[in-house]
């Protein structure tokens, strides 16, 4: 038995909210709701109000977050303490967009300096191969950049270029190859010119299985195509923090560009592991994507709790997961540029707090990280939302939209922004029996078949959303954004007394794969395991069912 669940606050807040009214009735007692529930801070905008809170759940979800210390854990991220206490580092991603002048003391070290020189050897390379200095072994400029890399190594890099295509160079184009399944390297390399191409080798630890496979076949595809192993150097950097491994593997030691154990693989996309982005975006814009992020840093880190916009949006997700059962949360982007992002949070946040013990080892007895999931509005409209309005699973939303479109066009973006908010008032004020057979009066049905079709056309409402705008979606409001939600999900882990930046939970599944690809190569079936991978196993090697 945890002490956060004996707590007078977590018991109070369970009392509390089995007795809060509909939110109809809130925005019906509170004309002021919205304007209460609001906040904006770096270049967004976050309306809180459609949530099953009043002030006294506010005061009692801010009260929790007093009691977990939260103030001083921000603070301790910050300074570089070592938060991360199974692998013993600091966890300062933060340190990935500060300012030059600044200075961070990592293990005893100022890392600022560090940083701005990778900075500086990224800009130096960006330049010099978006310019077409950067020749290939014919002595031709590069035209395709293909990024391999897999989790915060790929998610990252994919999403942000995806979501920042407005802003690429023009007459470069990046392709992404991440999973081990040879299709998808191969369905990249279709129609690029090894003459052109170059390869960026992304890998924290250098030693991911898929992106050390995936890296031997480029290899293999770039020499098939005419190339020497001299011309390696050409079309070949990595971005590792295990530069000696990859000089061992081939790579150029002056194409290595560093990153470092305080920054965790799925919050490292401003570090070199961002390379691809700032190569399709260019480096001023790469630089606003760090400004964007280090405005949020700074709103976190000091502003009070009640008008700290990731400190709101987590405490919200700890009511629905911890006091109300609900055990997913939907991201709906309504923003074709976006669309990625869903995914992107999917390993911020389950890969950080899909946790079942405590920083001190202790057995958690109330719920941690949901499942996240989502994708693009209005998409989603015709696929789940559905289950949004009328399942029996609740579902916090966040709905996130730019006020203006990259590519305005008649009555689209009316469209897109009337759908977005429809669907959270949609949510919130559901459409009670009453109201559904007063919309059938006019039908021709009976009595009884109104009456049962107005029951199928109940919705309960009292669905939470936030929605989240910005005025367009650039560099900067993008990095505020992606921002936003790491320390959103550094405040959950924070109540939940977790450790948030280690991911002992992936290992297994890599060393049991790893003893099963022997026993495919092994020269009889297998036998030793359980009846289920034996078999699995005897039929792959039999190559038919
Ligand atoms: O999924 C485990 C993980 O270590 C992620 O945390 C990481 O982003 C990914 O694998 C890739 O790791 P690396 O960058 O070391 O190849």
């Amino acid at each position: 038995m945890t002490t956060l669940t004996q707590s007078t606050t977590w018991k109070a807040l369970q009392a509390h909210t089995s007795q809060l009214p509909h939110m109809r009735e809130l925005f019906a007692q509170n004309p002021q709701r919205f304007d209460q529930m609001s906040v904006k801070a770096c270049g967004l905008f976050l309306d809180y109000s459609k949530n099953r809170i009043n002030n006294d759940t506010l005061e009692l979800l801010f009260a929790l977050a007093k009691e977990a210390n939260l103030t001083d854990k921000i603070a301790a991220m910050f300074n570089g303490d070592v938060i991360n206490n199974t692998e013993h580092r600091a966890v300062l991603h933060t340190a990935l967009r500060s300012k030059a002048e600044q200075e961070i003391i990592a293990e005893g070290t100022n890392i600022v300096p560090e940083v701005q020189q990778t900075l500086a050897k990224m800009a130096g390379f960006v330049e010099s191969v978006q310019s077409g200095q950067w020749k290939g072994y014919t002595g031709k400029a590069i035209t395709d950049v293909v990024s391999i890399g897999i989790g915060g190594s790929f998610l990252g890099p994919k999403i942000v270029s995806q979501a920042l295509r407005p802003y690429w160079h023009a007459g470069l184009n990046c392709h992404f190859v991440a999973n081990v399944d040879a299709t998808s390297i191969c369905e990249k390399l279709k129609g690029l010119n090894a003459e052109t191409t170059l390869f960026v080798m992304s890998s924290k630890s250098f030693g991911t299985q898929e992106t050390l496979t995936n890296t031997l076949s480029a290899k293999d595809w770039f020499l098939a195509q005419g190339a020497t192993q001299q011309d390696i150097a050409k079309h070949f950097v990595a971005v590792t923090s295990n530069v000696a491994k990859a000089t061992e593997f081939g790579m150029d030691a002056n194409n290595i560009f560093p990153m470092w154990d305080w920054v965790g693989g799925r919050y490292s996309l401003w570090s070199a592991i961002g390379l691809p982005i700032a190569l399709l975006v260019g480096m001023d814009n790469f630089k606003a994507l760090l400004d964007g992020a280090h405005q949020m840093d700074e709103h976190f880190a000091n502003t009070p709790l009640p008008q700290n916009m990731p400190v709101i949006m987590a405490m919200l997700s700890v009511l629905y997961g911890n006091f109300h059962g609900s055990q997913s949360h939907v991201i709906l982007t309504y923003d074709h540029y976006l669309r990625g992002l869903p995914a992107y949070f999917q390993q911020l946040d389950m890969e950080s707090n899909g946790k079942s013990v405590t920083l001190n080892g202790t057995d958690v007895d109330y719920s941690t990280g949901p499942v996240i999931w989502g994708g693009e509005g209005t998409n989603g409209q015709h696929a789940y939302h559905q289950l949004l309005h009328q399942g029996t699973a609740l579902i916090p939303a966040d709905f996130i939209m730019p006020l203006q479109s990259h590519n305005p066009l008649g009555e689209h973006h009316d469209q897109l922004a009337s759908n977005c908010f429809g669907q959270t008032q949609a949510l919130m004020q559901g459409r009670t029996f009453e109201e559904a057979l007063a919309e059938l009066s006019n039908s021709k049905l009976d009595e009884q078949q109104k009456a049962l079709i107005a029951k199928h056309k109940v919705m309960s409402g009292n669905k939470p959303s936030n929605t989240l705008l910005m005025d367009k979606l650039t560099p900067t409001t993008l990095g505020a954004l992606i921002a936003l939600y790491e320390h959103r999900t550094f405040v959950q882990g924070a109540i939940w007394q977790i450790n948030s930046f280690d991911q002992w939970g992936v290992e297994l599944g890599k060393q049991l794969g790893n003893d099963v690809l022997e026993r495919i190569g092994a020269d009889k079936d297998a036998t030793e395991l359980d009846s289920s991978s034996n078999a699995l196993v005897n039929l792959y090697r039999q190559g038919k069912l």
